[in-house]
Parts: C-alpha cells; sequence; structure tokens
C-alpha cells in the first residue's frame, strides 16, 4: 500500500487530496495518513496543506524493496526482491536462494558488500551509499552452452538505462564483452555464475555493479574507473536506475530466448559496441596482435580482421581485448 502510494504521488507531481487517495485505495484516511508518515520518517519530503493534499517533495537515494518495486515495469524481472543493508556478496546471496527454491527474476540488493566478488578472482570493493550491488536470478530453460551469453544481453540492458538516465551526449557504450564504458572508463562490471547439473541449468546468478553516485575510488582503479555523477555532474536515484535495467533486461531476455542466442540483438548491441570499427589489442596466452573489431557474431564471439584482411572470430573467457592506447 505505502509504496503504492508513493507511485501515486510521484506520478501525479502535484498535490493529491487525502479523500482521493482514500477513495482510490479503498482505506480510511487515517490508513493513508499513517502511510504518509511512515514515508516522511524514511525520508520522503511530503508537503501536507489542509484543503489541498499531500504532495512529494522530494525523495531519499534508497534502493530498499520497496524504493525499487514503486518503479518497476516489469512483468518478472526483479518481482521478487531481497534486499541487505549489509552482506558478503550478492552473488552468494542469490546463489543459495537459488538453491531454496526464490523464483525466476529474484533481484538480490545490497546497500554495501564485505565481500563483494569481481571477475577473475578480483575484489570488488563495495562501499555503501553510492552504488548498486545487485544480482537477478535467472532460472532459464536452455542449454548450458548458450548461457554465456546472458552478460551479453545484461550488459545491453544496463547500457540502455545508462543512456536513458545520462542522455545521448555522454556516449555510453559496451566494452566487448560486457564492460559498460562511459568517456573511456569503467562504469560497471558484470559477473556471471551458473549452477548446474550434468546436462541443466539450476540457476544463473547475473551480478552487477554500477558505479553511480561515487566520487572516490581506490588508487588501484582510479585510473579505469569512472561513475554517472562524475561523468555528468549530478547525483542520480539509484532506484530509477535499478527499474530501468530490470525493464530492458527483460526486454531484452525475451528476445533471447525465443532463439536461445543472440540473433535478434546482434545489431542493436554492434550498434553499443565502443570497439566497433576501432583498432583493438588482441591479447592471448600465446602473445598479442592488433586487429579491427567489426562487431560481434549471434553467438557472443568478437570477429576481428588482421592487416592482411584476415578475420577470426574470438572467444570471451578465452581472449582479452584492449584499446591500442589504453582500456579501450
Ligand atoms: C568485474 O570484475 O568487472 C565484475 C564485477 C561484478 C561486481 C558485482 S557487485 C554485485 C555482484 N556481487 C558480487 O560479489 N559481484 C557482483
Amino acid at each position: 500500500m505505502k509504496e503504492k502510494i508513493l507511485t501515486w504521488l510521484r506520478e501525479r507531481k502535484d498535490y493529491v487530496s487525502g479523500q482521493e487517495l482514500c477513495e482510490h485505495f479503498g482505506v480510511s484516511r487515517t490508513a493513508i495518513w499513517k502511510h504518509i508518515n511512515n514515508l516522511k520518517k524514511e525520508g520522503y519530503e511530503i508537503d501536507s496543506v489542509s484543503n489541498k493534499g499531500y504532495r512529494l517533495i522530494s525523495e531519499p537515494d534508497l534502493i530498499t524493496a520497496e524504493a525499487v518495486t514503486s518503479r518497476l515495469t516489469t512483468k518478472w524481472a526483479g518481482r521478487n526482491i531481497v534486499f541487505y543493508e549489509e552482506t558478503d556478496s550478492t552473488n552468494i546471496r542469490a546463489k543459495l536462494l537459488g538453491e531454496e527454491g526464490a523464483p525466476h527474476g529474484t533481484l538480490v540488493i545490497a546497500e554495501k558488500q564485505n565481500a563483494g566478488r569481481g571477475r577473475r578472482g578480483r575484489t570488488w570493493v563495495s562501499p555503501a551509499g553510492e552504488s548498486v550491488y545487485m544480482t537477478l536470478l535467472l532460472k532459464p530453460d536452455i542449454a548450458i552452452a548458450n548461457a554465456s551469453m546472458l552478460t551479453l544481453v545484461a550488459a545491453m540492458a544496463i547500457a540502455e538505462a545508462v543512456k536513458k538516465a545520462m542522455g545521448e551526449e555522454h556516449a555510453c557504450g559496451i566494452k566487448w564483452p560486457n564492460d559498460i564504458i562511459v568517456n573511456g572508463k569503467k562504469l560497471c562490471g558484470i559477473l556471471t555464475e551458473m549452477s548446474a547439473e550434468a546436462d541443466y541449468i539450476s540457476h544463473i546468478e547475473v551480478g552487477i555493479g554500477l558505479n553511480i553516485n561515487i566520487e572516490h575510488f581506490a588508487d588501484e582503479v582510479s585510473q579505469v574507473a569512472t561513475s554517472m555523477r562524475l561523468e555528468a555532474g549530478h547525483r542520480f536515484i539509484r532506484a530509477d536506475i535499478i527499474a530501468d535495467v530490470m525493464a530492458y533486461f527483460e526486454k531484452y531476455y525475451e528476445v533471447f530466448v525465443q532463439t536461445e542466442d543472440l540473433s535478434g540483438l546482434v545489431d542493436l548491441y554492434n550498434e553499443m559496441l565502443i570497439n566497433c570499427g576501432r583498432q583493438v589489442r588482441v591479447l592471448e596466452q600465446s602473445g598479442e596482435q592488433i586487429a579491427t573489431a567489426k562487431g560481434i557474431t549471434k553467438t557472443g564471439s568478437l570477429v576481428v580482421v588482421d592487416d592482411a584482411g584476415v578475420e577470426r572470430e574470438i572467444i570471451a573467457g578465452e581472449v582479452s581485448v584492449r584499446g591500442v592506447l589504453g582500456y579501450v
């Protein structure tokens, strides 16, 4: 009920009378008053004027289940939210919830992680208050071999949500396969993990670390990391971004599962691909090669062409790609 009142006030952007709220939600004036008071205690600034009603003036930057749910437009993505003020890692929590039977689309969100995990065994430093650490639990009925493409689907959803929030001028894009980049620096990392039996997927955890309002990074990443706030020069309401990531993810996921590959998404992905048409350094165990990136295939491999015009496909996880001069 509190979430519904909040959504109503947010959408109306003006005074809404207590009477109207009572009639719309079928509850007493006292019940409305109590919900409004609880919202105020949580940091929502709500003006109450007799004869006019209530108006939402400002919102705290909360990422609780209520704050996110009141913004969701999805059918299933993020419809079951588990929020932690502090936890070890949302990927660990999502995996355990998956084992306990949590539904497809469960979203685990943490304000702070004390054991945040990055790719290749790295740590993901996760202080409270400024960023988003979340893991989406999926239970897809797809072949194990196709699961890694979900990371690219997530990257597309995040890039789209960030573009919507920051505006096109900030040129947010994807560095293959799944880093979100703004202005040459990394804005977001994705860690996808899978729990599978011999021949079927039990569940998949898509972990997302998105730098939203953070202004200072640890020395070791400060050269390559950025945040939406640093690039745009203002703060963002984190729950808005989470809800949009869920909306875009659900949309792209529905396209992906139809074919179990990226054939319906390749063109859009390639439009977002920062490396597209650029020279890249292809790093593999046998050495390094300079080539030009042409775009991805429907299975998510990157097509590169060398100076002699020879094309080849490189596979995420086996090969890394860097820019010729730096990270991108
Ligand atoms: C990377 O190394 O680029 C991936 C980083 C992924 C970090 C996110 S934060 C939420 C989720 N929980 C974790 O422990 N890791 C992922």
